[in-house]
C-alpha cells in the first residue's frame, strides 16, 4: 500500500505492508531511534509520538492509517541544535534517568503544556496517565514540567 505523510517537516512516500506499525516504520524503515519500543502492547507510552497534533502509541497505530498525516517525532522536537524548552527543563531538573521511557514522556508533557503551559501538579499527573518511568523518576519528571511551562512562557 502506498501512503505519504510528512514526518518531522519532510515529506514520505512509502510502500507499505497493511500489518507494519507507525513504531515499525519510523525505527526500522525510517531509522529514527529516538521512539522506544518497550511493551509493545500499548500499556507503557514509550513509543508516544505526535500524529496531526495528537498524541498516539506508535505500537498500537498501523502506519497504512496514517495516510497525509503530519507526524512528530522526539528528533523533530529541537530546532536545530537548539533544545526544545521541556527537552531543556528535564536536562537541568536531572528527570532523565536510563532515559529509556523519555522521548514518550518528553512528548506527552508536550501534549500537556501545548494545552496549558502552567498546570498543577494533579493536572501533570493526569496528562502522563500512560507514560510509565521504570527507573520512578516521578517527582523530577513532574518538576521539570513545571519548569518547562515557565520556559514556555517566558519565550513568548
Ligand atoms: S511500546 Fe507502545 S505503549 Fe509501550
Ligand atoms: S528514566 Fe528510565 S524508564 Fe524512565
Amino acid at each position: 500500500m502506498q501512503i505519504t505523510f510528512k514526518l518531522n517537516k519532510k515529506n514520505y512516500s512509502l510502500d507499505l505492508q497493511g500489518h507494519e506499525t507507525l513504531l515499525e516504520v519510523i525505527r526500522n524503515l525510517l531509522g529514527l531511534t529516538g521512539t522506544k519500543e518497550a511493551c509493545g502492547e500499548g500499556e507503557c507510552g514509550a513509543c508516544t509520538v505526535f500524529a496531526n497534533g495528537k498524541t498516539v502509541l506508535s505500537c498500537l497505530t498501523l502506519a497504512c492509517d496514517c495516510d497525509g498525516y503530519d507526524i512528530l517525532t522526539i528528533e523533530g522536537l529541537s530546532d536545530g541544535q537548539t533544545l526544545h524548552p521541556i527537552q531543556e527543563a528535564f536536562l537541568e531538573k536531572g528527570a532523565v534517568q536510563c532515559g529509556f521511557c523519555m522521548s514518550g514522556m518528553i512528548l506527552a508533557a508536550k501534549n500537556i503544556l501545548d494545552q496549558n503551559p502552567l498546570p498543577n501538579l494533579e493536572e501533570i499527573k493526569k496528562g502522563l496517565d500512560g507514560n510509565l518511568c521504570r527507573c520512578a523518576g516521578y517527582p523530577k519528571i513532574f518538576d521539570a514540567i513545571e519548569e518547562a511551562g515557565k520556559k514556555i512562557i517566558k519565550a513568548k
